[in-house]
C-alpha cells in the first residue's frame, strides 16, 4: 500500500539577483537547493529554518505557484511537473487539484480581503470549487467558521472587526472549507501572540485529526513544531541538513546547526526576527563561490574537509537523515 501523498525530488529553485557587490557580476542564490522529501498521507512534517533559508519557496514550488528550475513533485499520484520530462499538469487539472492542496498564511491581516466578510471570505473556495448553491454556500461557511472557533453571529463582520487570533481562524476556515487533503501552514502562528499561538496549534491539532488531514507546516522556531509535527527537517540556506522524526530530532540532535537552532532563543516577533537574521548579501557570494558545506564558516566542529566537499543528506540511523561530513 503506498501511503505517500507528496514526494518532491530534487527541487531546484534560484533567482538572480540585480544588486550585486562583486562589480557586474551576476549574484545567484540558490534558494532551494536540490531539496528531497516525501510526507505520507495523515503526517504532519515540518520545514524549519532561519529567515531566507528557503521554506516558502520550498512551499510555493509544491504548490505550483512559481516555476522551478529543476526537479518534480508528485501528489496523490499525480504529477504536478517533472522539469526532466518536460512534463507539467494543464493548468485546469491544477485548478481542480487546488481543492486539496490550501495554505493557511503567516500575516491572517494581509491574507484576508479587506473588503469581504468572513463568511464571504470562507464561502469564495466553497463556490469555486461548487461544494455548495444559493444560501447553501453562506451556511457552510458559518459552518466551518464555527467549527474553527468563530461564533456565526460574527460571520457578517469585516476582517477589521476581528482580532488577530480570530483572523487566523478565519483563514484556517477558509482552508479548511474546501475539505482538502493536504494544507500548508506557512508560519500559521509568527506573527500571533504566544499566548494565542498555542489556541491555534491546538486547533490545527483537533482538525489534524477530525479531518485526517495531511501538513506541511513550516515554521522558524522549533518549540513550535514539537507539539504538532511527526517528522521535521531542518532547513539551511536551500538544503535540508538533518530530517528525523520529533522525538529523535529534540533528544538526539546531531547537526551542529539543528544544535544551534535548538540552543538559540528564538525572537518571536516576525519584524523583530527579519532584523537578527536573514540571509545576507555576503552568505550569497560565500555560497556562490563555496564548493563545500554551505554551514562551514558558522561551523564550530568544520574541518578542512568540509570546505571543498558538499555533503549528502545520508540516514545515519532508521529514518534520521543528516548532511554532515562530520557523521559520514
Ligand atoms: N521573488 C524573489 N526574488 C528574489 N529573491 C527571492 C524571491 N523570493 C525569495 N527570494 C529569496 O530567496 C531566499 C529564500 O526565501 P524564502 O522566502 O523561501 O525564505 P523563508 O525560509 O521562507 O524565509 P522567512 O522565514 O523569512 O519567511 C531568500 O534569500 C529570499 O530573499
Ligand atoms: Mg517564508
Amino acid at each position: 500500500m503506498n501511503d505517500i501523498i507528496l514526494k518532491v525530488e530534487h527541487l531546484k529553485k534560484k533567482y538572480v539577483l540585480e544588486r550585486t557587490l562583486l562589480g557586474k557580476e551576476k549574484l545567484v542564490l540558490n534558494a532551494v537547493d536540490d531539496v528531497s522529501f516525501t510526507i505520507q498521507k495523515g503526517e504532519s512534517f515540518a520545514l524549519v529554518g532561519e529567515s531566507g533559508c528557503g521554506k516558502t519557496t520550498t512551499a510555493r514550488s509544491i504548490l505550483n505557484l512559481i516555476n522551478v528550475d529543476d526537479g518534480k513533485v508528485e501528489f496523490d499520484g499525480k504529477t504536478l511537473f517533472d522539469m526532466e520530462k518536460k512534463d507539467k499538469i494543464s493548468p485546469k487539472d491544477m485548478s481542480k487539484l487546488r481543492k486539496d492542496m490550501q495554505i493557511i498564511f503567516q500575516d491572517p491581516f494581509a491574507s484576508l480581503d479587506k473588503r469581504m466578510k468572513a463568511y464571504q471570505i470562507v464561502g469564495e473556495g466553497i463556490k469555486k470549487h461548487k461544494l455548495a448553491k444559493g444560501n447553501g454556500v453562506f451556511k457552510m461557511a458559518e459552518k466551518y467558521l464555527e467549527i474553527c472557533g468563530i461564533d456565526k453571529e460574527l460571520a457578517n463582520r469585516y476582517p477589521h472587526e476581528f482580532s488577530g487570533g480570530q483572523r487566523q481562524r478565519i483563514g484556517i476556515a477558509r482552508a479548511l472549507a474546501v475539505q482538502p487533503k493536504f494544507i500548508v501552514a506557512d508560519e500559521p502562528v509568527a506573527a500571533l501572540d504566544v499566548s494565542i499561538q498555542a489556541q491555534i496549534i491546538n486547533l490545527l491539532n483537533d482538525l489534524k485529526l477530525r479531518y485526517s488531514l495531511t501538513f506541511l507546516f513550516i515554521s522558524h522556531d522549533l518549540r513550535v513544531v514539537k507539539y504538532f509535527c511527526d517528522r521535521i527537517a531542518v532547513m539551511y540556506l536551500g538544503n535540508i541538513v538533518e530530517l528525523a522524526s520529533g522525538k529523535d530530532l529534540f533528544e538526539n540532535p546531531l547537526h551542529p546547526y539543528t544544535k544551534m537552532l535548538l540552543e538559540s532563543i528564538p525572537v518571536s516577533h516576525p519584524k523583530l526576527r527579519r532584523k537578527t537574521r536573514n540571509l545576507e548579501e555576503s552568505e550569497i557570494i560565500f555560497e556562490n563561490i563555496n564548493k563545500g558545506c554551505k554551514f562551514y564558516n558558522r561551523c564550530t566542529f568544520a574541518k578542512d574537509g568540509c570546505k571543498n566537499k558538499k555533503p549528502n543528506l545520508k540516514e545515519i540511523s532508521e529514518g534520521h537523515f543528516i548532511a554532515c561530513h562530520e557523521h559520514i
